[in-house]
């Protein structure tokens, strides 16, 4: 059965659906493209009403689903960053105003901040901070990338009033080096994290936090593989943990995530 047919016949079924995961249509209102990734504005068929760092299954008719982090943007609203590595993320980067696709979410769980935590985010996962901008929290956030051009792109989409540092691999940004050493040299200095980014960032990001003193105040947006969204399948367990990560994450406290990270 394809992965369409798996999802559709997944949210036709009221006890195996998340209480609060929605399957709907949108239309692309608007595509900007940020220093190489796509900002896509959707009016969607219903309010998906998304609290960061929940995401949806998004994809164009045809195309396989892939997991999206859902940024607010006002009612029946939301939108998404795309960055095209593959078949379903290409074709979204290609569309225009007017266009159709399909989201399922938001799935999993908000994750309220409390006033002062830093917010860093790496790779792909960069629109996790693009979530909460959106959706009025003010930082601080470290926006980490490879290229300078990116990062400096990103931060134009934030609002002004946000404390936004950026952190690159070549020169151009407010820090020279990764986010996992921008966290080290205190870059961002809070008494608590939102580490969002690949395995290897996150595991660097564990080992400092916990030489700080902070673990127990962080947490972590984890990436694993997800097929329904919905709690249904059961694909998306985070492995040494009890977590489902489209039920309980894709934040998840850093202190539950040694295992899994493979940190002692
Ligand atoms: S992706 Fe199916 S349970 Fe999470």
């Amino acid at each position: 059965m394809s992965v369409l047919l798996e999802l559709k016949r997944l949210v036709e079924r009221p006890y195996h659906r998340h209480s609060r995961v929605l399957s709907v249509g949108g239309w692309v209102e608007r595509v900007d493209n940020v220093g190489g990734l796509y900002l896509l504005q959707i009016l969607t068929d219903s309010p998906l009403s998304p609290e960061p760092p929940q995401f949806g299954m998004v994809w164009v008719p045809g195309m396989e689903a892939v997991p999206m982090t859902l940024i607010p943007a006002g009612e029946d609203r939301v939108a998404i960053l795309v960055r095209p590595v593959g078949s379903t993320t290409n074709a979204l980067a290609a569309m225009r105003p007017g266009k159709r696709l399909m989201l399922i979410g938001p799935s999993g769980k908000g994750l309220r901040l409390r006033p002062g935590t830093a917010v860093v985010a790496g790779g792909s996962a960069t629109t996790v901070a693009l979530a909460y901008a959106a959706s009025g929290y003010r930082g601080p956030y470290l926006v980490a990338t490879r290229r300078a051009s990116e990062a400096l792109a990103l931060r134009r989409l934030f609002p002004s009033s946000n404390e936004v540092v950026t952190a690159c691999e070549d020169s151009g940004c407010d820090f020279l080096g990764t986010a996992v050493d921008a966290i080290r040299e205190g870059a961002v200095d809070a008494g608590a994290y939102l580490i969002a980014g690949p395995k290897p960032m996150l595991r660097g990001a564990y080992t400092v936090l916990r030489e700080r003193g902070v673990l127990e105040t962080s947490y972590a947006v984890v990436e694993v593989e997800v097929r329904c969204g919905t709690g249904a399948c059961g694909l998306c367990r985070v492995p040494g943990t009890p977590y489902l990560l489209c039920v309980d994450g894709p934040a998840l406290p850093l202190t539950d995530l040694a295992a899994y990270l493979g940190v002692s």
